[in-house]
């Protein structure tokens, strides 16, 4: 997708073939910056801190944090400590293990002269697959919002929650690539964006993409979408996840299960757009079983902004002696989801669904 004209992917390799390079993603919408990642420190750096963030891309960036120690040594007890040290970044998008584990998967078995060539284009891999997935699942998401369109004619009007979008995989992203996909096929849309707080990925990420991209959408407060839904002004709501169950229990951004809920309550459909590696096939029930990461308390109690046409400032928001929790993600229940959108097609929102669309890996092949 494209920033000010010029097309980018969330990450990619530099002209040394070696130095990875990422947006920083904490500096949108107001500054862009690329940083450069020279090293596993790094890599994980950038995870933890959320340079970088979303589902996919978090697979990726572990994928290259891992060819990134390769360059550092191709020995096993850097290949263990690489694979350690990522997987201690973020716990609840399935996404980092995936990618870890198919990189050390691919490198423990090859001697350690093949390691490097081999983990920069693993990782490349990872990446470009994951490009075609969302642009794949793009496809299918597409014909839903067709399909409402020929029903109820004028704008489809689709809720959001966070940032599914392009800046939260590698390209086109998961919840937004149905939503590219139909605009650019003329079919008039327009996206309620989610602020989401605390980190505001609503505003900050989704809200510029889609600015860039041309897409009419109007950012609201995370608490303004039931009452939309109620006055009939939301016609879908489109999110993304961090970890699928085999059942369909969706984990996505803390707010996500509050919508589902106010969705259901107004008939309005509810689906949630994932590559396949967003699945989680060891997990069937989400809320008892899916670790929820606890964020810095500092996030709720300030908030960070441009001051008009000046640099940015961080405030305080609450009092000073009051304390502060930050769950990151909550679980929607399968029962709350209309349809799983993938590569592959749309699932029902159950373990015969997605076993359907994915049996290789349901049965554990
Ligand atoms: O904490 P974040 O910004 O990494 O959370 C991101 C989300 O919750 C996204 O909705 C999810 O990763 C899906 S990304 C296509």
């Amino acid at each position: 997708m494209n920033i000010n004209g010029t097309p980018y992917r969330t990450i990619w390799t530099a002209a040394d073939g070696r130095t990875v390079q990422i947006i920083d993603q904490t500096r949108l919408p107001h500054d862009l910056v690329i940083v450069d990642l020279t090293g596993l420190t790094e890599a994980a750096r950038a995870i933890k801190d959320m340079l970088i963030r979303g589902a996919p891309l978090i697979g990726a960036t572990a994928a290259y944090g891992m060819a990134l120690a390769m360059a550092e040594d191709t020995s096993d007890r850097h290949l263990d400590t690489a694979a350690t040290t990522l997987l201690a970044t973020r716990p609840t998008a399935v996404n980092l293990r995936w990618g870890v584990e198919r990189l050390k998967a691919l490198l423990a078995p090859l001697p350690e002269a093949e390691r490097l060539e081999a983990a920069y284009a693993e990782a490349a891999r990872v990446a470009d697959e994951d490009v075609a997935m969302c642009a794949g699942l793009g496809e299918h998401g597409l014909k839903l919002i067709r399909a409402i369109h020929q029903r109820k004619g004028g704008p489809v009007n689709i809720l959001t929650h966070c940032n599914a979008g392009w800046l939260a995989t590698v390209d086109w992203g998961t919840a937004t690539a149905p939503i590219y996909k139909a605009f650019d096929a003329g079919i008039p849309i327009h996206v309620w964006v989610d602020e989401t707080r605390p980190r505001n990925q609503g505003f900050n990420l989704t809200a510029f993409e889609l600015g860039q991209h041309g897409v009419p959408h109007t950012c609201i407060v995370d608490n303004a979408g039931g009452h939309l839904m109620q006055h009939g002004q939301v016609d879908m709501v489109l999110v993304g996840t961090d970890r699928t169950t085999a059942r369909g229990d969706v984990c996505n951004k803390i707010g996500t299960y509050l919508k589902a809920l106010a969705a259901h309550d107004n008939g309005v459909p509810f689906y949630v757009a994932l590559p396949g590696p967003t699945i989680d096939w060891t997990v069937d029930d989400g809320v008892a079983e899916i670790p929820i990461e606890e964020r810095d308390p500092a996030e709720v109690t300030h908030i960070t902004g441009a001051l008009a046409e000046g640099p940015t400032a961080t405030v305080r928001l609450t009092p000073a002696m009051s304390p502060a929790a930050n769950p990151a993600f909550d679980v929607t229940p399968a029962r709350l989801v209309s349809g799983l959108i993938t590569e592959r097609g749309v699932a029902e929102a159950s373990r015969a669904g997605l076993a359907a669309l994915y049996p290789e890996a349901a049965h554990g092949e």
